[in-house]
């Protein structure tokens, strides 16, 4: 059993302006990355360059990171990287901007390297530190390893064969005060759909289940006044809390079917990432092969059985409708994933995973 978590978290109100000084000595020249217009919006973005101007360090910004960063969006952020010459970088939003703060830092710190690298390459490469800011509560990537990019090529997202861990990550709450609801929603149920499949996956042990438990006892504190739109400000310490040990979760054990049934659901339909996991995620507690597992799921998420759960994430997402060919041939693909498959401890058939969908 082993239990692996380098990077130096800060989750308190208040904590970029309070630990600037060790954001800013991660390196002499900062590259911010981060989407369009949210940083900007919930005061982030602000605190961020003006932790950095206090410590006297210069900053670049770039600030064109869209949904489901494509690799050649992390190429063009690279040029501009390499020739301000930055040497750390600092991710602020959601999933896709932190997650493309991994990969620029890693294309950053290789000049010489191409794209193909992020993929096909068995060697170790250095990177540049990276921050992380989060302003959504769903991926959880300002701790784990992973950064997920879109490969129009394959029609597909795919994390870089890279593991790189941000060095430090500041959570504040307040940076969710001005998310949408439906962002908010789709959010927090990908944190959701990380606790319970990193619970019930064959790679969790009684030592990393001390993530997914945790994590499941934080989210079950906020699970109905998300529902009844009636968060309160405590609440969004939570959720970013309980997105953030769903990250750690999910990098001792890695997801399970819901995420690997999500992923052309997103690509194809252009579903957001946690809906489209949360479409399969009540299906698959409710056919979980080992019942008594996923009643203890459902007991640290405050669920009386997974037939309410499965209820609740209907409710709180509506229904999202499928093309059948669609459906069909993404269970297809799963079932010809042995890497996905693996992570699900009992023999499964294409059948039962379609049936997981709402
Ligand atoms: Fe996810």
């Amino acid at each position: 059993m082993l239990l692996y978590m380098p990077t130096k978290v800060y989750s308190e109100q208040g904590c970029v302006e309070k630990h600037a000084q060790e954001l800013a000595s991660l390196g002499s020249k900062a590259m911010i990355v981060t989407g369009k217009h949210s940083s900007g919006k919930n005061g982030s973005l602000s605190d961020v360059t003006g932790a950095l101007e206090n410590q006297h360090v210069p900053y670049v910004i770039y600030d064109d990171i869209e949904e489901n960063p494509s690799v050649e969006t992390v190429m063009k952020a690279r040029e501009l990287a390499i020739s301000e010459k930055t040497d750390f970088v600092i991710g602020i939003g959601g999933g896709s901007p932190l997650d493309a703060s991994k990969a620029i830092a890693l294309m950053a710190a290789n000049p010489e390297k191409d794209s193909t690298v992020l993929y096909d390459c068995n060697e170790a490469l250095p990177y540049f530190p990276v921050a992380c800011v989060p302003t959504t509560c769903g991926t959880g990537s300002e701790v784990t390893p992973f950064a997920i990019l879109t490969r129009h090529e394959k029609r597909t997202k795919k994390s870089i064969s890279h593991k790189m861990y941000p060095a430090l990550a500041l959570l504040d709450g307040k940076y969710l005060k001005t998310a949408s609801r439906e962002c908010l929603v789709n959010t927090s149920v990908d944190a959701l759909a990380h606790l319970v499949e990193s619970y019930l996956n064959t790679n969790s042990n009684e030592l990393n289940r001390i993530y997914s438990r945790q994590g499941m006892y934080a989210w079950a504190e906020f699970k109905d006044r998300l529902k009844d739109d009636a968060l309160t400000e405590e609440d969004y310490g939570k959720m970013l809390h309980a997105s953030m040990i769903a990250g750690m979760a999910i990098t001792h054990t890695s997801t399970s079917l819901p995420h690997g049934l999500s992923y052309p659901v997103t690509y194809e339909l252009g579903v957001p990432h946690g809906r489209a996991v949360g479409m399969f995620l009540g299906g698959y507690v409710e056919q979980y092969e080992d019942q008594k597992e996923a009643a203890k799921v459902m007991e640290y998420l405050g669920f009386p059985n997974a037939r309410e759960f499965h209820a609740y994430l209907k409710d709180l997402l509506g229904e999202v409708k499928v093309p059948e060919e669609l459906l069909e041939a993404d269970a297809a693909a799963v079932m010809d994933n042995p890497a996905k498959l693996k992570n699900y401890p009992f023999a499964i058939t294409k059948e039962d995973l379609i049936r997981m969908a709402n």
